[in-house]
């Protein structure tokens, strides 16, 4: 049965090219091409998203060569990517941009959202929520040397304080913002607790540019509840898309979208579907992270990805202590293999921890 989602197709993110309700967050260590390739696939006939990278220094990037750069990589047949930045500094801003864009960037996105010491000690991420004429000249001047649309990722405002939240986003419209994402989380509670999506609805009703809205979203069931109880214009979803990339499968067949290309009859949905499914996207994605990344790091980042997503596993400690057994790829191959050639359930939510 179709959705009634009234505003199932944003229409104003990317000049209208984007389509389709949900987009995969930023995520460092995660948000990378091997797994935007592998996600890609579940990308219903016709859906066109938003589809990010994880967040990318501008001080150092102007040095970087792109194609070189684990976190910055990508294949030639991706679009609408949207890379994010920290930044704050006009010169690293407009040369990363300048850059960003030769390489593809169909916008930019700049990271008030994160709460790491490295990021606050040279006073940009969630630092930049704290000053809000700031952040307003970041985007001011990010807009300047931009020739594609910029957005904002944040965070909820001090101690989740929606007067400063709103006037810190009105100022960010001003400076020429296009869109926003907001992850209704304080700083002080990273990415733990209880995401509080009234802000979102708050927000939706007082600002006039397209919003985006993030947190504890874990199934396709939640994709629509955000929506229909915030009316956000998309949903940005993290580790539980990352987790259950079919999930843009299984919103498309609720939507009315055709079959992903290639992809026929229904998704994943029963816990044993799903389970098996992410085993399939374990053993697509350990070769494609050794082509990119080569032998060492495609170990780290595989290692990383499953301790992330196996959460919805109710043995996922287990596949977790095989994988970190392996020596090389190809015994983590083997150990993968091993665990799915058993059933294996996926639960729909689990307690997101880390
Ligand atoms: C491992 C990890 C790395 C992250 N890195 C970034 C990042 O680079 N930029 C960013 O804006 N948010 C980052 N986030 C936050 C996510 O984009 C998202 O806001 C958060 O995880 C909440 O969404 P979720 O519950 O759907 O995962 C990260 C989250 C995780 C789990």
């Amino acid at each position: 049965m179709k959705s009634t989602m009234s505003a199932s197709r944003p229409s104003r993110i990317l000049q209208g090219k984007v389509n389709f309700p949900l987009t995969l967050a930023p995520m460092v260590g995660l948000t990378h091409v091997a797994l935007r390739l592998v996600m890609r696939q579940y990308l219903p006939e016709g859906a066109v998203t938003l589809w990010p990278t994880e967040m990318l220094n501008s001080r150092k990037l102007p040095f970087e060569d792109l194609s070189k750069t684990p976190e910055a990589m990508r294949h030639e047949s991706e679009t609408e990517l949207v890379p994010q930045i920290l930044g704050n500094e006009e010169t690293a801003i407009a040369a990363s941009v300048e850059k960003l864009i030769l390489w593809g960037a169909e916008a930019i996105d700049i990271n008030m959202g994160c709460p790491v010491q490295k990021a606050l000690k040279h006073n940009y991420g969630v630092a930049l929520m704290g000053d809000a004429a700031y952040a307003q000249e970041v985007v001011r001047i990010t807009v300047k040397n931009s020739s594609v649309p910029v957005s904002v990722k944040l965070r909820a405002g001090n101690q989740g304080d929606f007067t400063y939240l709103k006037n810190f986003v009105d100022g960010l419209c001003q400076a020429g913002a296009s869109w926003i994402t907001l992850h209704p989380r304080t700083a002080e509670q990273k990415r733990r607790g209880q995401a509080d999506w009234q802000q979102i609805r708050e927000l939706k009703k007082l600002i006039s540019i397209p919003l985006i809205g993030n947190g504890d979203v874990q199934t396709m069931d939640d994709v629509i509840q955000m929506k229909e109880q915030t009316a956000c214009d998309m949903v940005m979803a993290g580790r539980a898309l990352a987790a259950r990339p079919w999930m843009l499968w299984q919103l498309g067949e609720k939507l009315g979208f055709a079959n992903p290309p290639g992809k026929t009859g229904a998704p994943p949905r029963s816990m044993e579907e799903e389970g098996a499914e992410y085993g399939k996207v374990l053993l697509q994605l350990l070769p494609l992270m050794k082509k990119y990344f080569g032998e060492e790091l495609a170990q780290r980042k595989f290692r990383f990805y499953v301790k992330t997503t196996s959460v919805w596993l109710p043995f996922g400690h287990s596949l977790y202590a095989n994988v970190t057994k392996g020596k090389n790829t190809q015994e983590i191959e083997t150990a993968v293999a091993d665990f799915f050639s058993r059933t294996v359930e996926m639960t729909a939510k689990t307690e997101l921890r880390q």
